[in-house]
């Protein structure tokens, strides 16, 4: 992903596991999903997971195992597992919204993504060519014909998505039920991959003296500004859902899509 979210990831889901939100023997989809998620779900001991993702065998997932599948469209029931996770995915895809959709349709229980955060920060850091807008450099490891946007050849645009927005949009996928959203950031810029080559110069060649100040950087921004984090997580507690008073008054009928 444009800023490595690995850690908050498995923060998250072992938080919720603690929370006892998620179980060890629920039925997990995970989305784009690759190695790494696969090692994540093991150390986790989650024991009924299915993987998926576009290209399973690119260089991006290196999981053979996965099913082939695009999150725009899955050949899955609503609420046919009890939680869908997807690390560093939905900023690859042509129609982010469309396939949280689709996470939001298939679960039962929990969405759980971790992605990019937007904010007037990471918006003067991208101005400044301190942070991408494009990801150029998942389609070079990708030998230049995967690794962009659905798994194509031609980077993505690094869609950084707002507490704001996801609560807006999780209300239009739903509008007959409050579900409450819980969100995680943090700040971890100057990972490999979000180093834009501008910065490497600014940062100089010694690695530990790169590693230092990088290090200083991220504990300063987390320390003033930890809410504006470059990295986002959040999970839709669609478990603790709740019909809206109109719905319960009124006695409309249905209660979203997705109820
Ligand atoms: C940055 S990689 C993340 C892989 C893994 N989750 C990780 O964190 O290491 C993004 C993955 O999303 C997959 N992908 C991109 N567009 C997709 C789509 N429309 N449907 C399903 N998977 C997609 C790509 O094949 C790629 O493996």
């Amino acid at each position: 992903m444009a800023e490595n979210g690995a850690g908050t990831y498995e923060q998250i889901l072992a938080d919720l596991m603690d929370r006892e939100v998620i179980h060890r023997h629920d039925r997990v989809l995970v989305q784009f999903a690759g190695e790494f998620d696969r090692d994540v779900t093991r150390r986790l001991g989650l024991t009924r997971c299915t993987f998926t993702n576009l290209a399973p065998t690119s260089a991006s997932s290196r999981l053979p195992e996965a099913r082939t599948a695009d999150a725009h469209h899955m050949d899955v029931p609503d609420r046919g597992y009890d939680h869908v996770i997807g690390h560093a995915g939905l900023h690859h895809c042509s129609r982010p919204h469309e396939a949280l959709h689709e996470m939001y349709r298939i679960a039962a229980k929990t969405v759980v993504a971790v992605e990019n955060q937007d904010s007037p920060l990471m918006r003067v850091a991208a101005r400044l060519g301190l942070a991408n807008s494009y990801e150029l450099e998942a389609v070079a490891d990708g030998g230049g014909v995967s690794g962009g946007v659905d798994g194509t050849g031609v980077p993505n645009h690094v869609y950084r998505w707002t507490r704001r927005e996801v609560t807006k949009t999780v209300r239009s996928f739903d509008p007959g039920r409050d579900v409450p959203v819980e969100f995680h950031s943090r700040w971890l810029i100057g990972t490999d991959r979000a180093l834009t080559s501008s910065m490497r110069s600014l940062l100089g060649d010694d690695a530990s003296g790169r590693a230092a100040l990088v290090g200083a950087v991220n504990l300063g921004l987390n320390a003033v500004a930890r809410r504006q984090g470059n990295i986002f997580g959040f999970t839709i507690r669609k478990d603790l859902a709740a019909p809206r008073p109109w719905m319960v008054a009124g006695g409309a009928a249905g209660a979203g899509v997705a109820a």
